[in-house]
């Protein structure tokens, strides 16, 4: 068994644990990433799509925004439909000049790993059976299977980075996390299709069929998603259904039909929203989708993995720097409020836009009244834009 020491070991490497070791570095301090998928997988999974102007923010400041910069599509805001009618919320005046970047998360990705390749960076992909030991103690460890090998890597700190399926969460002692979760009764179908832009802006739409979006990629590659069955198959969905189903939910007055092409990629995704107290056991800290989930309507969870890393670089800079153990105590509970107004908000749009077999006509014709209060509104309009953007940080 071979060893070494590091003093911060991150299990993961999507969003949350490549930005946590690149603003680590950031500030002198070493790190080893360890992720069970390849570097391909982890550079190929197509997630989420919108960045709020504070992790755009984090992402520039800390110089990995330039591809960014250069192919990322910033919108002023976006467009609620509903009742054949199209709105546009005009969230850049409203929030006194925050935009909407539309910029992949995979894209976010390959930033991150090029960056810390060229640094030096310690990335271990492919690694399996990792496991969390001495979390209680002041030093604890990270164990995992590498090429054969069996290897260990004792550390001051562990990150838990790996997703809300990671082992992390689940090395904590039985009773230690109090978990709250809501599970929704419909999932999102995810289409990709090589077609040029349906849309200027992204558009959110609530139809009686269930709700619609149509997000983009490239100029080349659009990504647009159908409420569903969480439990459906997509072999039910041939590509004619599909097509058939965007455009009745995204029918308007003036005839408007979305650009069809082929379709390169259908997945299915659950819908939940879960939070996992405290983020931090001992010396370990949980961080991203390991500790929390929204739906993803209101694209909260990567800026969300990116939050909490930002409190978790700059309270383990402090610790290094100055000896000052506060923002580490404080790490969990500075978190969990902007976590929580990301649940009450993703939950929010989440019922908003959906329909449920449960939802009675009384139900539906009170979210058609919050979509006309929403759209009629400066107040309204103007909260719905701060959280959509990103609520500043505290
Ligand atoms: P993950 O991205 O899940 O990364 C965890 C990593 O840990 C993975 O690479 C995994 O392979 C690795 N891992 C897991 N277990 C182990 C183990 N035992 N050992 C080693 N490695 C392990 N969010 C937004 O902000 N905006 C959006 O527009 C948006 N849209 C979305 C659309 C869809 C369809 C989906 C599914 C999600 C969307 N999200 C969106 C959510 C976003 O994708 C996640 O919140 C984000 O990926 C969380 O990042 P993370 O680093 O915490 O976790
Ligand atoms: C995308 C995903 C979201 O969850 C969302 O609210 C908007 C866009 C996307 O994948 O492009």
């Amino acid at each position: 068994m071979s060893g070494r020491r590091v003093p911060v070991g991150i299990v993961g490497a999507g969003p949350a644990g490549l930005l946590l070791s690149h603003l680590l570095h950031l500030a002198g301090i070493a790190s080893v990433v360890l992720e069970s998928r390849s570097r391909e997988e982890v550079e190929g999974t197509i997630r989420a799509g919108v960045l709020e102007q504070g992790t755009v923010d984090l992402l520039t400041q800390s110089g990995v925004g330039e591809r960014l910069h250069r192919e990322a599509f910033f919108h002023r805001g976006v467009y609620l439909r509903f009742g054949g009618a199209t709105h546009h919320i005009d969230m850049e005046s409203l929030t006194g000049g925050k935009r909407v970047t539309v910029y992949a998360q995979h894209e976010v990705i390959r930033d991150l790993v090029a960056a810390r390749l060229a640094a030096g960076g310690d990335i271990r992909f492919g690694v399996s059976g990792v496991a969390l030991e001495g979390i209680d103690t002041d030093r604890p460890a990270l164990r995992f299977d590498e090429g054969g090998s069996a290897r260990r890597i004792d550390c001051d700190f562990i990150a838990g980075c790996d997703g809300s399926h990671g082992v992390s969460r689940h090395s904590l002692p039985e009773g230690a996390l109090q978990r709250y979760e809501r599970v929704y009764p419909f999932g999102w179908f995810g289409i990709l299709v090589e077609a040029p832009p349906s849309s200027d802006e992204l558009i959110y739409a609530s139809h009686d069929r269930g709700f619609a979006l149509v997000s983009t990629r490239s100029p080349t590659l659009q990504r647009m998603y159908l409420q569903c069955d969480p439990h459906d198959d997509v072999a039910n969905w041939p590509d004619d259904r599909i097509w058939s189903e965007l455009e009745k939910r995204l029918e308007t007055h003036d005839g408007w039909t979305p650009k069809q092409g082929p379709i390169t990629q259908k997945v299915i995704v659950g819908m939940r929203s879960l939070v996992h107290e405290p983020m931090r056991h001992g010396r370990l800290f949980l961080a991203g989708d390991a500790a929390h989930v929204v739906p993803p309507t209101g694209a909260k969870g990567l800026n969300l993995a990116a939050a909490d890393v930002r409190v978790l670089a700059r309270a383990l800079e402090a610790y290094y720097g100055a000896k000052d153990e506060t923002r580490l105590v404080r790490y969990s509970g500075d978190c969990l409020r902007r976590v929580w107004k990301g649940q009450r908000f993703s939950w929010s749009l989440t019922t908003l836009l959906h329909r449920s077999q449960s939802d009675t006509p009384f139900d539906r014709r009170r979210q058609l009244a919050e979509l006309d209060y929403i759209t009629t509104s400066r107040a309204a309009m103007t909260s719905l834009a701060e959280n959509y953007v990103g609520l500043p940080f505290e």
